[in-house]
């Protein structure tokens, strides 16, 4: 059970595809969840929330489709968050049923201006509550985690009631929100410490903590809350959610990992011991960051620590020369600990399948069958065009293949574009639609790309507004692959396609198809949902 874990250690609770899914922009289907759950547990986090199984039929669909494909027997513990409510604690034990072991994730608001506004309820009717959600969860699953949203704005005294009366109904771990990310690292880590001194029963549960980046000190926080005897901190994968986000998965593991001799002693470990603070495979860390930014579109900033583009690169003189001197005198973590490969040239056009295959398995990439095919494919195209294939660029091809959208309905098979300084930009593109017929128009813009995006409307007519374009090279050289991510606009929600070719005309193409494809599938799922049930609009930061 998961008061079992060992005292000594740090578990990891990632929360990307519940809370980091709710920012704007970032939703993804059934199948990019799936791709990413996978991710996590080969990055060894130690339990998913995958979903908030109340808020729609979709939202519980992802979350019972991960409880059965990774929450295997030696996999992570699935999780999936309700309200303090009986028809989401129902619904979210339902869901995780597949998982060798699952999680509900209850939670009700216990500060004072969140009681008096928005649920309209007293300490004690909250106190109540809480205690009797709890025990319903409890009778359905093993292993039951209560929040205490916005705590650390809540009086601490009757935080310690809620949480006493909570570990007593049955509550296995105890969460600390910084709901509105409002609490300063000092003061955060004194409320854990409180909480700590205060709660009779809290030898009963692990401690966690959650975070929002509001103020810039989620990361802080979390460290101080470790001090002080937090063994369960809920992050995301690149710091994505809510508002300002959630505490960054990569800063806090990484920061655990490179001043570890600093922590050991806050956990009971002998200052110089090299033994890990937290199951994760740190080499991991490069490929989850990528593979979260471009499913969710949601860019990574290149100064971001840990999985930023900057983040290893050396620009001054003086620092170059004494990293040349000795990498130590500026850096204080090996690039490839974070599963950072070098740029060097591996493969040429005159390379089979077979040393393909082997350098992507050297990269740790999983391909099946069909995948590999496909991906030789593209890799054999590359080399057409470009005399030196390095790891940057096979990577960018097996994650173009892992990450390609399963819903298709809008199929890009051709497209051209003439432009130049005495030209009028103009598109001709050929898309198959969702009925399988292929359609070619054209139409002139501002430059190639609005070209293309306007000839693209005119044959998918489906209307939107596009709100972010960024084109970022991959790989370095004038024959660089180039990625595009965009994000678009209809009826008030944000849809993200990203796309990577050596040509950027035909990137943009495909990452607007695929950005189509992805609102295309949302609508058509919702048109089902409207005619057979109703969507409820839930969510929680
Ligand atoms: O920020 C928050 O308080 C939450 C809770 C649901 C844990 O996301
Ligand atoms: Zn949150």
């Amino acid at each position: 059970m998961e008061t079992s874990v060992a005292a000594d250690s740090i578990r990891i609770f990632d929360t990307t595809l519940r809370d980091g899914e709710q920012c704007p922009g970032a939703t993804l289907n059934g199948d990019e969840k799936l791709a990413i759950a996978r991710q996590l547990a080969r990055l060894g986090v130690d339990v998913i929330e995958a979903g908030f199984a109340y808020a729609s039929p979709g939202d519980f669909a992802a979350v019972q489709t991960i409880a059965a494909a990774v929450g295997t027997e030696d996999g992570p513990v699935v999780c999936s968050l309700a309200r303090a409510i009986k028809a989401d604690i129902e619904a979210a034990a339902a869901a995780i049923k597949p998982a060798a072991r699952g999680r509900i994730h209850t939670f009700i608001s216990t500060s004072d201006i969140h009681l008096e506004y928005q649920l309209r309820k007293s300490r004690a009717e909250v106190l109540t509550i809480a205690e009797d959600m709890v025990a319903l969860a409890r009778s359905l699953c093993p292993d039951v985690e209560f929040s205490a949203m916005d705590a650390t704005r809540t009086e601490p005294e009757y935080l310690y009631q809620v949480l006493e009366r909570a570990i007593a109904a049955g509550a296995t771990t105890v969460n600390i929100p910084d709901t509105v990310g409002y609490s300063t690292p000092e003061e955060f880590g004194a409320l854990i410490r409180g909480i700590r001194e205060n709660v009779p029963n809290i030898d009963q549960a692990i401690i966690s903590v959650h975070g929002h980046n509001d103020l810039g000190l989620a990361v802080a926080n979390f460290l101080e809350a470790v001090k002080n005897g937090a063994r369960q901190l809920e992050v995301a994968v690149n710091g994505i959610g809510e508002r300002a986000g959630n505490t960054a998965l990569e800063e806090v593991v990484m920061a655990l990992h490179v001043r570890r001799q600093f922590f050991n002693p806050y956990l009971g470990r002998p200052a110089d011991s090299t033994a890990p603070l937290t199951r994760i495979d740190t080499q991991q860390l490069y490929k989850t960051s990528r593979l979260v930014s471009n499913l969710t579109g949601m860019l990574v900033q290149p100064n971001k620590a840990i999985v930023g583009a900057n983040a290893f690169a050396h620009e001054s003189g003086i620092h170059q020369d004494g990293i040349l001197k000795n990498r130590l005198t500026y850096e204080i973590m090996d690039a490839q600990s974070i599963g950072l490969t070098s740029n060097e040239i591996v493969l040429g056009k005159h390379s089979g399948r077979h040393a393909f295959r082997t350098r992507l398995q050297e990269l740790g990439f999983e391909l099946d069958e069909q995948e590999l095919n496909r991906a030789f494919l593209r890799f054999k195209e590359l080399a057409d065009k470009k005399k030196d294939i390095t790891d940057w660029d096979l990577e960018a091809i097996a994650n173009e293949e892992l990450q390609a959208p399963t819903e298709v309905s809008f199929r890009l098979e051709r497209v051209q574009v003439s432009c130049g300084d005495h030209e009028i930009p103009t598109a001709t593109v050929t898309l198959r639609l969702p009925n399988g017929q292929e359609v070619t128009d054209a139409a002139t813009g501002t430059g190639p790309v609005d070209a293309i995006y306007k000839a693209i409307n005119r044959v998918a007519q489906v209307s939107n507004r596009l709100t972010e374009f960024s084109v970022q090279s991959v790989t370095a050289g004038i024959d660089a692959i180039g990625e595009v991510t965009i994000r678009l606009e209809h009826q008030g929600r944000t849809y993200s396609g990203h796309a990577a070719n050596t040509d950027i005309v035909v990137a943009s193409a495909q990452a607007y198809t695929n950005a189509l494809n992805r609102l295309y599938g949302v609508q058509s799922r919702r048109s089902s949902i409207s005619s057979e049930g109703s969507e409820v609009p839930v969510s929680a930061g």
